[in-house]
């Protein structure tokens, strides 16, 4: 065999074994239009429950680990529970942000009975953000039906690109506030505290991306192949990372935890937040009246509320919350800002053009039932 005869046969098997590869990957992201329908396991259900648990399940969650759980009591009366085994240890080492997630959470739920004609009973069963049991709650049938239209539910999802920084109309920024003027605060981009909020946001990223600790968690719920993502439906995946194109294909395909703790990866993090705090219209800051868990369920439920109004405006909500993460930051925060009370959370926001659909997983009904 002559040596451009030899060339061509390996060059002809590599492009063979190339597009066999391409082939059997992952072609594209696994998202939440890609689940199949789930077969219902826990047969006592009744449908008005599965659907408003599922509702209340779209509930947004740090790295979506919907650290969630229902005890099931008996028809129409569960208890809330906090499922340790989610708990982001590095990042929230005092379950503030799950909390906060089972806030709203709860949020959903009464919405979507509500919507089903049933009033909410909720009684606060926790001292502390680490009781298993947090909120029983019975649902009771009412005369009253409080419509709710349960698509925005469906609807709503966190945007982190393409966000613009064209001011927020007033009338828009009143809307979102409604009734909630004492917790929540919007910062346009035109003043100082904006500027403040952009820099410490991007000192706080940096430090986080250098703390193994954090980094090691990050990577325990990144699921980047389609596989991962359709066995656990929980965590961040290239499409709810908003990674598309080649290098989506480039990460489900080839990457790993391994290279979470990489520096290229740590500082891929950082030129990130360092863009995408470079467009927005402002920050939202949502402050509670204190610590306790009641307060900060009823943070969560506000910044639900507050997330559920969004979409219909064309306006993004990105939480970014490294600051109240990283202690070197977080302790000259509320001086530095002005504010007294604690703040719960930072939420970048901006309208955007296109409203992408909802990506992120969640696990089926009856994952999260326990008996
Ligand atoms: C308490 C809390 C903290 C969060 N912190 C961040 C954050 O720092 N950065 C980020 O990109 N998303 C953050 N998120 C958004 C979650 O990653 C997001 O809700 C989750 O992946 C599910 O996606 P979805 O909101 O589109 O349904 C946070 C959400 C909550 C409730």
């Amino acid at each position: 065999m002559n040596r451009r005869r030899f060339l061509g046969i390996t060059g002809g098997s590599a492009v063979v074994a190339c597009a066999t590869y391409y082939a059997y990957s992952d072609k594209s992201n696994f998202v939440r239009a890609s689940l199949k329908p789930d077969t219902p396991v826990i047969t006592e259900l009744t449908t008005d429950e599965r659907h408003i648990l599922f509702l209340a399940s779209l509930a947004p969650s740090g790295h979506n680990t919907q650290p969630w759980l229902i005890k099931y009591m008996e028809p129409l009366h569960w208890i809330i529970c906090n499922d340790k085994t989610k708990w982001l240890t590095a990042v929230d080492p005092a379950q503030r942000e799950t909390i906060l997630s089972i806030g709203a959470f709860i949020q959903n739920l009464e919405y979507a009975a509500n919507n089903l004609g049933y009033r909410c009973q909720f009684s606060l069963l926790a001292n502390t953000n680490q009781d298993e049991k947090v909120m029983e709650v019975k649902l009771i049938r009412s005369g009253n039906l409080f419509r709710y239209d349960t698509r925005t539910i469906i609807q709503r999802r966190t945007v982190r690109s393409n966000m613009l920084s064209e001011a927020l109309k007033t009338e828009d920024v009143r809307l979102l506030m409604a009734n909630e003027p004492d917790f929540i605060r919007f910062v346009p981009r035109t003043t100082k505290a904006y500027h403040y909020l952009n820099e410490q946001t991007i000192e706080a990223n940096k430090i986080q991306s250098y703390r193994n600790a954090a980094q090691k968690e990050l990577a325990d719920w990144i699921r980047f192949s389609n596989k991962d993502a359709e066995k656990y439906r929980d965590g961040l995946t290239p499409g709810s990372m908003e990674i598309e194109g080649i290098s989506g294909w480039v990460v489900r395909n080839f990457y790993g935890k391994t290279n979470v703790m990489g520096n290229s990866f740590r500082d891929q993090n950082i030129k990130q937040a360092e863009q995408q705090v470079a467009s927005s219209a402002g920050w939202f800051l949502i402050t509670s009246k204190d610590a306790s868990v009641k307060s900060l369920i009823e943070t969560g439920q506000r910044m639900q509320r507050l997330f559920l109004k969004v979409r219909d405006k064309n306006i993004a909500i990105h939480p970014m919350t490294q600051i109240l993460e990283e202690p070197a930051i977080h302790q000259n925060f509320n001086s530095a800002i002005g504010i007294n009370e604690p703040v719960q959370f930072i939420l970048r926001t901006g309208y955007v053009k296109n409203y992408p659909e909802p990506v992120s997983l969640r696990r089926p009904v009856d994952w999260f039932i326990c008996p």
